[in-house]
């Protein structure tokens, strides 16, 4: 019998609508357009501007497409699990109140948050929930509104970040596709180089910390950088060996869209072809766990029923792995 995997069978996709393009951010802080396109290859990203409205709209934006394009109701839902490190508030957690917004009322949800890596977490999470049988409909979910976190006055941070939210609708099949295999790790010695300062439970917010700017996103990029690279090679290369594949057996590398040149390194590393290589890090920037599901969204028409499709990311934490994936559907 052939094994029950976990298939995507809807992509979904919502970024605000407003724009901060370079040449906004050359009002704000000391850059150019120049450095910002040729440091990281972003030239916008989007920002959610409407006063309350938070992670949780976008991912309810994205979950209600997902609804429309796989004709499923609300209440079939079983379980979405969303990764997020900017949840609307620090408890409850963001799925549950996406939930509310769908109003789904037979699942239940919770949030990882592991930065970056976060949609890759939680699309091996879920997909072990329904290769168990366990579930039927399982929506996972990548939202984070950076922007909430960004100090604009910081010129090496407040050029990468945008808002976004992708998501994946999952459900069962046996015909050879789905979710195949992934690695994923961590390592928490590189928290030093990525992270917020305060608002947890190391150090509660307080006048002290907001005067010091220790809510916002800290990041000493370089080493960030390289660990990145290393660790989304690695991890490409692990799940290809375990998978007795090589690059040439992939159709589609999805990388983290973090930085331009770390994904031209990744894929000059790999020898994926460029135009093998999900890309759309001009538009939208660095949305933390959306990136992923946004590039599956924005090149959904072009993937084929049995494509090889290799995820990866790296994030915070450390945390990065890679995630291979045989496409369900033609659209
Ligand atoms: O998504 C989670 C994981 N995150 C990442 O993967 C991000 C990884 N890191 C990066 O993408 C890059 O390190 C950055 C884009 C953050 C920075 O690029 P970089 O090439 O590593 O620049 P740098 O930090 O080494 O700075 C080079 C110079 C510095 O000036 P000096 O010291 O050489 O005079 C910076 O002050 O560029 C300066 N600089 C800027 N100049 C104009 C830094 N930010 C800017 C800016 N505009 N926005």
């Amino acid at each position: 019998m052939t094994k029950l995997r976990a298939v995507i069978t809807g992509v979904a996709g919502y970024v605000p609508e407003d724009i901060l393009s370079n040449a906004d951010l050359e009002k704000m802080v000391d850059t150019t357009d120049e450095w910002i396109t040729t440091r990281t290859g972003i030239k916008e990203r989007r920002i959610l501007r409407t006063p309350g409205k938070a992670t949780s709209d976008m991912g309810a934006e994205v979950t209600k497409e997902l609804l429309r394009k796989t004709g499923t109701s609300p209440d079939e839902i079983e379980m979405l699990i969303c990764a997020t490190v900017t949840p609307d508030t620090i408890f409850p957690d963001t799925a549950n109140t996406i939930l509310d917004k769908v109003g789904a009322k037979n699942c239940f949800g919770y949030d990882i948050n592991a930065a970056c890596s976060g949609f890759l977490y939680a699309l091996t999470t879920g997909a072990k929930f329904i290769e168990s049988g366990m579930y039927k409909k399982v929506v996972i979910i990548g939202a984070d509104k950076m922007s909430s976190i960004v100090d604009y006055t910081d010129r090496t941070t407040c050029i990468i970040f945008g808002d976004g939210a992708g998501g994946v609708m999952l459900e069962a099949s046996d015909d050879g596709t789905g979710v195949i295999d992934a690695v994923l790790r961590s390592d928490g010695s590189g928290r030093e180089f990525l992270h917020m300062k305060a608002g947890g439970s190391m150090k509660p917010a307080s006048i002290e910390t907001l005067a010091k700017k220790e809510h916002f996103v800290f990041q000493d990029g370089k080493p960030v950088f390289k660990a990145a690279v290393t660790g989304m090679v690695n991890t490409v290369r692990q799940v290809l060996q375990r998978n007795h594949l090589t690059i040439e057996d992939i159709d589609w590398l999805v990388p983290h869209q973090a930085n331009m040149r770390i994904i031209n390194s990744v894929g000059e590393m790999l020898e994926v072809p460029k135009s093998k290589v999900m890309v759309n890090i001009e538009k939208y920037g660095n949305t933390t766990a959306g990136t992923l599901p946004l590039c599956l969204w924005e090149y959904e028409s072009r993937l084929k029923k049995g494509d090889n499709v290799m995820l990866t990311a790296f994030g915070g934490g450390f945390t990065w792995g890679s995630m291979l994936l045989k496409w369900h559907y033609d659209t």
